[in-house]
């Protein structure tokens, strides 16, 4: 049990310090004139805090208690300042972020849920791991375009309140990851 915990410990602070990244990163793709990249860093960043939230929720739940934000949070900012390159270098970190954390962070966490009963986490890692294929797959779209000299249309973007998930466009009628109604979707306002 107290693994799991740790363990949404550390997703808080992984996806804290994502959510911090891709603000810094959406202020250079602005200055770098790239409009598109910009949004998506910033809608993604805002997907980002959702899955803090579900993980904080589940720690409040399963430990019927709050946890002190503080005492596990540290973002180093000077650190994260430093990660800030180009917007392609970015758009490659963002890509390589995710993809370590749906193909190993969270897959490891969830085993130690599965193996403890702990549904509740279970549940939240799951959720937040499926989104983040979804965030992975945007940036690379985003990569290409970019690499190919594509224009990247100025789309409107939708984020599932309930599981981070990142729609271009429009909403689906229900969310391919969490499944629930178009109703949970919030247009994002960059
Ligand atoms: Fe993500
Ligand atoms: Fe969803």
């Amino acid at each position: 049990m107290s693994a799991v915990i740790e363990n949404l410990k550390e997703a808080i602070l992984g996806e804290s310090n994502a959510e911090i990244k891709y603000r810094l990163f959406a202020e250079k793709a602005a200055k770098e004139g790239f409009h598109e990249i910009s949004k998506l860093f910033n809608a993604i960043s805002n997907a980002e805090a959702i899955h803090i939230k579900n993980h904080l929720k589940a720690i409040e739940k399963i430990t019927d208690s709050s946890p002190d934000l503080n005492s596990f949070v540290k973002n180093d900012t000077n650190e994260l300042k430093k990660s800030v390159k180009s917007t392609r270098e970015n758009l490659i970190q963002a890509i390589s972020g995710e993809t370590f954390e749906f193909k190993k962070m969270y897959k490891s966490y969830i085993k130690t849920a599965k193996k403890n009963d702990v549904y509740l986490a279970e549940f939240s890692f799951n959720l937040a791991r499926k989104a983040e294929i979804i965030h992975s797959k945007l940036f690379s779209e985003y990569l290409k375009k970019l690499d190919n000299n594509e224009t990247i249309k100025d789309l409107d973007i939708y984020i599932c309140q309930i599981c981070g998930n990142v729609e271009l466009g429009a909403p689906p009628k229900v969310c391919p990851n969490c499944n629930h109604e178009q109703i949970f979707f919030k247009k994002f306002l960059n």
